[in-house]
């Protein structure tokens, strides 16, 4: 069944209930959330904006929960994606990265990502904490010095270290570019682990020199590591990708580079710490940041860097947050998990800091199935987005509602323009326009009347779903809650019809009317996390005073204004022209990229900043037929046998079936699985012939969540394929109640 109930359903079962034991959000402590650091090395596309615009969703709605949180990132200055750009530009890394720096810090703001603090990792606040995390770690003995072979450019006489380098992956054979996998298993590549090197400055197969790096004891914290898995929170992957890398060798981890680009390892000047040991360290020095900026005068004692004390109000506790009971909530890309779910937390555990209470790792955003390539211009960038002129709302909400958040999406404008005129301008805009139009011509604002009891229920199961979405880390159904609140005001309105009971029933009219005007409100306050530039207009229209991003789920239910104007339209339909010279242009760019010979060794890795995206074939992909390309493709997440087993599948026996009287597509049937028969709801009435159902051998998922469809309970969930819902069945004698594997 691809019903939205479905889907949604299927999302939060990705999220299994691992709240238990924890208290729940809001919480009595601070939370951070942060955001995956954007390599200083190039411009950001909209597969970038998945990590920020979900990080920003995430942080917003638990705000509206009443959670405080500090919402915090930065850029990723050094290591290699930086060094071997500025290099090819012919400019210093420092000047190069900042410049990117700068960049990111404009772009933000105009995607409404609202960092608390946006620092860099070449901060004093950062290299001073780096600094003192490394020695803490040293002084704890963890850190040991050992002799290893470093790949080497003979020509050049320097060394080649991560993306210097390219060659096969020693765990796959698959293409890979210096420390990590990135077009095979995905893992993070040691120093001297990539075979077949090839220096990335000349061409030449790289040699092997020995030089003294410090080592990270890792493999100690195997046993931890289980435990820390165990009870992550956040999206499934990041719980088992993790299991492999722990459960296998568990080696212990370079933490130096031989580079003249980074943050010295403390008191070795000649030596360089590895990028991604001074960059997860920013997420904390960039809530210190955001703590001393918003410092209050007098009772704190945590200390400033220039003793100033500027904002009002608390300052956020940065040292409580992470040193102490915390709740850290990690914002990625699926190709980052290594590194934030084994060696982050081993680093968190060695200095004695808190935890990470969870991880969300997005899936990638894709062309055509493929990656984005930086170099090749193969991606659609976030300039070039909003220099259209499409509000960054439009674009917030598909991003956060195309799909479950772990899975790859590919962007499409078609989708695009679709999800933004069926969604936003037809149902979320619409219910509002036409709810505050009739609103105010009628009575220049909200009628006086009671809120029915229908609708202050639907409100308020609007609200505890809401805050459910957040506990279960469900990035898409925060996003969702607004749009579904809509759907059910434009059935509520279009069911009462009160362009009729205006001289039939006055007062009924008022009441409906003030029943939409509420809907409206709530709607407002459930928007604000995923649109917060449509829901401050929307408030103001609605006469609200106060900034919306400041108010939490209880004004939802409170009285709207008296009085408010005329409203005006939220949204602007996205019309078919428009979209198809947006196509022609990026399929112009996919082609372009795709036919473009390679630029090189050193330019065809240098520019990577993603997983993924790089050495896209240069010959043509055969042409896909229709049916493949009508396909979903594959998700690409494995999942564990164990995650499997959770499903209770089991064959079922059509007893009865009957259509639903409102609805045009469901029927309801008694199915007979063995030990009882189960009313389900299923979406069958416009494609199979209701009398044609009984005696037919189902597929049911037997422990899905009971729900509710036009009135009428569904106990399980009927198992079909495709647009024609052609129904699974069994092929011999399973009789029902059998479980399937
Ligand atoms: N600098 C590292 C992160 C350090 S965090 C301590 C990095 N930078 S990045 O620029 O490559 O990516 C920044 C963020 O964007 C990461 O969260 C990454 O996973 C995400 N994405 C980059 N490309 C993406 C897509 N095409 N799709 C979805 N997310 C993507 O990694
Ligand atoms: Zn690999």
């Amino acid at each position: 069944m691809s019903t939205d109930e479905a889907d949604d359903r299927n999302e939060r079962d990705s999220h299994d209930d691992r709240t238990d034991g924890r208290a729940r959000f809001p919480t009595e402590t601070p939370a951070v959330v942060t955001c995956g650091l954007p390599y200083a090395n190039g411009d950001l596309h909209v597969g970038h904006l998945r990590t920020y615009v979900g990080g920003d969703t995430f942080a917003r709605a638990l705000r509206t929960l009443g959670q405080e949180v500090a919402f915090v990132s930065g850029s990723d200055m050094h290591g290699t994606p930086v060094a071997v750009n500025a290099w090819q530009e012919g400019v210093s890394p420092e000047a190069f990265a900042l410049r990117h720096h700068e960049r990111y810090e404009g772009i933000f703001p105009r995607f409404d990502v609202d960092f608390d603090n946006y620092g860099h990792t070449r901060t004093d606040a950062n290299v001073e904490l780096t600094q003192s995390f490394v020695h803490s770690l040293d002084e704890a003995g963890y850190v040991y010095d050992e002799e290893i072979e470093v790949a080497w450019d003979p020509e050049e006489e320097q060394a080649l270290p991560d993306r210097y380098v390219e060659g096969a992956c020693p765990y796959c054979g698959a293409h890979a570019r210096g420390d990590e996998c990135d077009e095979g298993c995905g893992r993070h590549l040691e120093p001297g682990e990539i075979e077949d090197p090839t220096s990335v400055v000349t061409g030449n197969p790289a040699e092997y020199r020995t030089r003294s790096h410090k080592f990270f004891r890792l493999s100690e914290f195997r046993e931890y590591l289980g435990e820390f898995i165990a009870r992550l929170d956040g999206t499934s992957n990041a719980r088992n990708q993790p299991h492999e890398w722990i459960e296998g060798e568990l080696q212990d981890w370079c933490i130096t580079r031989d580079l003249d680009w980074g943050i010295p390892y403390p008191g070795e000047e000649e030596l360089m710490l590895y990028v991604w040991v001074d960059a997860p360290i920013e997420y904390v020095a960039s809530t210190k940041e955001f703590a001393e900026s918003s410092e209050s005068t007098g009772d704190d004692d945590s200390p400033t860097s220039d003793g100033s004390a500027e904002g009002a109000g608390e300052s956020f506790d940065w040292e409580r947050a992470w040193a102490e009971d915390g709740e850290l909530v990690h914002v990625i890309g699926r190709d980052i998990i290594q590194h934030h779910a084994v060696f982050w937390p081993a680093m968190l555990r060695g200095v004695g800091y808190n935890e990470p209470r969870a991880i969300l790792a997005s899936g990638f955003v894709n062309l055509d199935g493929k990656a984005f390539s930086t170099s090749r211009d193969r991606a659609v960038w976030a300039d070039d987005y909003l220099a259209e002129g499409f509000d960054p709302d439009l674009y917030r909400y598909y991003v956060v509602t195309a799909t479950g958040f772990q899975q790859d999406t590919d962007f499409s404008w078609d989708r695009f323009q679709e999800r933004v005129n069926s969604e936003l301008v037809g149902a979320l805009g619409n219910f509002v326009y036409r709810s505050l139009l009739f609103a105010h011509r009628t009575y220049e604002g909200t009628p006086e009347s009671e809120l029915s009891t229908t609708v202050r229920e639907r409100i308020e199961a609007a609200i505890e779903d809401f805050e459910e979405s957040v506990n279960e880390y469900s990035v898409r159904a925060i996003g969702r809650a607004p749009v579904e609140l809509a759907a059910f005001g434009n059935e509520y309105i279009q069911r009462n019809e009160p362009w009729k009971l205006v001289d039939e029933d006055p007062d009924r009219a008022a009441q409906v009317i003030r029943d939409c005007v509420q809907l409206v409100k709530a709607i407002g306050v459930l928007a604000a996390p995923v649109m917060p530039g449509t829901a401050a207009r929307l408030w103001e229209q609605l006469g609200e005073s106060g900034s919306i991003g400041e108010i939490t789920l209880d004004a939802a239910l409170e009285a709207p204004p008296e009085t408010f104007d005329a409203p005006t339209e939220l949204f602007e339909r996205i019309e078919d022209g428009r979209v198809a010279e947006l196509n022609e242009e990026l399929q112009v760019r996919i082609e372009d990229a795709t036919s473009e010979p390679g630029t090189g060794a050193a330019s065809a890795d240098a520019d990577a900043q993603e997983g993924g995206e790089e050495n896209v074939d240069t010959e043509a992909e055969p042409a896909a037929t229709a049916d493949e390309a009508d396909l979903e493709p594959i998700v690409e997440e494995r999942i564990g046998f164990e995650e499997f087993q959770d499903l209770d599948l089991r064959v079922g026996r059509i007893e009865r079936a009957e259509p639903i009287e409102d609805s045009d597509e469901l029927v309801r049937l008694e199915v007979d699985i063995g030990v009882e028969t189960r009313g389900v709801v299923a979406g069958l009435k416009r494609l199979h012939d209701t009398d044609s159902l009984p005696g037919q051998k189902v597929v049911i998922v037997a422990n899905m969540e009971k729900a509710e469809l036009f009135g009428v309970e569904s106990n399980g969930m009927v198992l079909a394929a495709g647009e024609e819902a052609d129904l699974l069945t069994t092929h011999d004698d399973a009789s029902p109640g059998t479980r399937v594997h």
